[in-house]
């Protein structure tokens, strides 16, 4: 029987009972609700679900959505180099199972989101992870990226603006990385959940999949968009053979996306400007009070992201586990300890993206 490995993330939920507590690990913005959303957009969005089929979509996906995700994303692209997906968790899953397999090599950048490891180790290859440290900002050790490839180094997989540290790469890194990747024949697969959520003067990053052959592209509906509740995502390569494998894979797990959902998505994609002004207004205020509250803290290291909607703090005189246990069962907060984050550093992520966040911050904060 093929073993699944349990994602830590989802382990210390279950197991710690996080069900009744605030939950300030998350690394989407606060999702909207009915109301903000309609006020935001203007729309009808009860008419638009009440008026949606419900019948199967194609596997590929809804032509109307993949073109206007084209003209907003991937202007240099034709609708056939892109396939929808259920959730970015699913598209991660056909990629890594459809480029992988036993003896093949990978590398990636911890601390990072736990699957971009293990799901590509339960594909039998073999994870070379590169530490990211805190005292360089979070910057790539190039001399340890380049002393990672082999022959064998098949994807490189890399997620800018980060999860969970905020950190971002600008273009001349990012050129780096995609030439290193051709000079070595290495898939670029970039996790772009987080584009459009690069925060004040942090300039967006070219897709992955417009600037080489070999690059992928991911991005989906629930982190920059802040719209979980929408399980939508999309992947793009330029590959036909790749794409094809991709459409295999996928009819043996959702088959095709729930019509809703892409016809919400299709709505709203046209506001994504002001979906992302309204995330990024909530992230920059809570990072402006939280470098406050953590300024000469001894305790806490913090370090300010630049993207995404998450922070990481290093704990500087305890365990991990022990930090987010002791948290949730004195105060009933959550914040996910680093294990998660396939890293031996001592932390824990936090959320900026929250919009009660300050009184949260003060509770954690507050050690007595
Ligand atoms: C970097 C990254 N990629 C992919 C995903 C998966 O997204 P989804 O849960 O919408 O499938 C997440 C979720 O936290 C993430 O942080």
């Amino acid at each position: 029987m093929k073993q699944f490995k349990t994602f830590k993330m989802a382990r210390y939920s279950k197991q710690w009972g996080t069900e009744d507590a605030i939950p300030m690990h998350s690394s989407n913005p606060e999702p909207f609700d009915w109301q903000e959303l309609e006020t935001l957009t203007q729309l009808n969005l009860k008419r638009i679900v009440s008026t949606s089929p419900l019948s199967y979509e194609s596997t590929q996906g809804n032509s109307t959505l993949r073109t206007q995700l084209l003209s907003q994303l991937y202007p240099t692209l034709v609708v056939n180099n892109i396939t929808l997906t259920s959730g970015a968790q699913e598209g991660i899953f056909l990629v890594v199972n459809s480029l992988l397999q036993t003896g093949d090599e990978v590398i990636t950048f911890t601390p990072c989101f736990e699957p971009l490891v293990s799901v590509a180790q339960e594909a039998g290859a073999k994870v070379n992870t590169i530490a990211l440290n805190q005292n360089d900002n979070w910057s790539i050790p190039w001399d340890t990226f380049e002393a990672a490839i082999t022959e064998n180094t098949k994807l490189l997989i890399i997620n800018f603006p980060h999860n969970p540290t905020g950190c971002c790469i600008d273009q001349t890194e990012f050129e780096r990385l995609v030439s290193l990747c051709d000079k070595h024949g290495i898939w670029l697969f970039s996790d772009e959940v987080f584009k459009g959520l690069e925060h004040k003067n942090q300039p967006s990053l070219p897709t992955a999949v417009e600037h080489y052959e070999k690059g992928i592209s991911m991005g989906v509906m629930s982190k920059s968009m802040a719209l979980p509740g929408i399980r939508l995502g999309w992947l793009a390569t330029r590959n036909k053979a790749l794409l094809e494998r991709w459409l295999e894979i996928k009819s043996h797990l959702s088959i095709c996306q729930s019509s809703l959902d892409v016809n919400l998505t299709t709505a709203l994609l046209p506001f994504t400007d002001q979906i992302f002004k309204r995330n990024i207004e909530i992230i920059e205020n809570n990072k402006q009070y939280l470098e406050r509250l953590l300024h000469n803290h001894t305790d806490f290291k913090f370090s300010l992201s630049e993207g995404a909607a998450t922070t990481f703090i290093k704990l500087t005189d305890q365990k991990a586990e022990e930090f987010c246990f002791e948290l949730l069962n004195k105060k009933r907060i959550f914040v996910m300890p680093s294990p998660a984050f396939m890293t031996e550093m001592d932390g824990f992520r936090l959320t900026l993206g929250k919009k009660d966040a300050k009184k949260h911050y003060q509770n954690i904060f507050d050690k007595s």
